[in-house]
């Protein structure tokens, strides 16, 4: 990862998404084909289901899901929270053409250290983000956060591009990943570096099977994920053991 190394991640990743966040969303539709709504949808749903109260989007982003998380019945309010004043000014422009001000609040925190008392959520979601924490414990702290914040019985789901290994749909995929997406970029976003990134980014993270065991590690019970997208992406959830 050109530059990574010699700079702290935090800084690389928060300077990165700060130029990109203009065409972020123009981006994250080229790349998926749109799919990613009905991923981000799914994830709301799956981390929602059965609870009412409040709920935690963090790194939301321009807080496509947290949105996604304000249309549950029964989950009131939500919070979307983002280290970048720039994301979250996108986020609540969006809210607000969308006619949903107020039904969610966005907030400035850094996903490590949320600045919410323990057992406030009834869920907490985070999508495309725990690839981008600090190594080597950034993933962890994260989402040892996350798990802070919901309340016993709640719950915590994660959408993540997931590494593949093998087979003609990885090869695939890995072509158009490393070679198509920064291309992209470059047109698109004027950035070739970010979406250089996001492959390598990927490269880097956790298999399904072993976020799970993370999940398990932290103390979530009913731990499961589903793959998407021909295996490339999952949406991971556990359940905070009740009191
Ligand atoms: C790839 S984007 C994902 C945005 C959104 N969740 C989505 O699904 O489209 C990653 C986001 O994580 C945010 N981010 C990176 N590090 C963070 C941290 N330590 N705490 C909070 N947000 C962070 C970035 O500002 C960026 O908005």
């Amino acid at each position: 990862m050109p530059g990574i190394e010699t700079q702290d991640k935090q800084q690389y990743v928060a300077e990165m998404f700060a130029r990109i966040s203009p065409r972020y969303d123009l981006m994250n539709s080229l790349m998926t084909g749109g799919q990613h709504h009905r991923w981000k949808r799914l994830t709301a749903r799956l981390a929602s289901q059965g609870l009412t109260g409040p709920a935690l989007d963090v790194a939301t982003g321009t807080g496509d899901l947290a949105l996604c998380l304000a249309r549950r019945p029964g989950i009131q309010p939500v919070v979307g929270a983002d280290l970048l004043p720039p994301m979250l000014a996108l986020a609540r422009r969006k809210a607000r053409q969308k006619g949903m001000d107020g039904r969610v609040y966005w907030a400035a925190g850094d996903a490590l250290a949320l600045p919410f008392p323990n057992n406030t959520f009834a869920c907490a979601t985070a999508g495309f983000s725990l690839r981008n924490m600090p190594e080597p414990d950034g993933i962890a702290g994260a989402l040892r956060e996350m798990v802070r914040v919901v309340r016993p019985g709640g719950r915590v789901a994660i959408l993540e591009l997931t590494p593949m290994t093998g087979g003609i749909i990885s090869r695939s995929f890995r072509l158009y990943f490393h070679h198509l997406v920064p291309l992209m970029g470059q047109l698109v976003a004027g950035e070739r570096a970010a979406y250089t990134y996001l492959p390598r980014s990927v490269d880097r993270f956790l298999e399904a099977e072993a976020l799970a065991r993370l999940f398990r590690e932290l103390g979530l019970r009913e731990v499961g994920y589903r793959r998407l997208g021909c295996g490339t992406m999952a949406i991971h959830w556990g359940v905070k053991q009740p009191l």
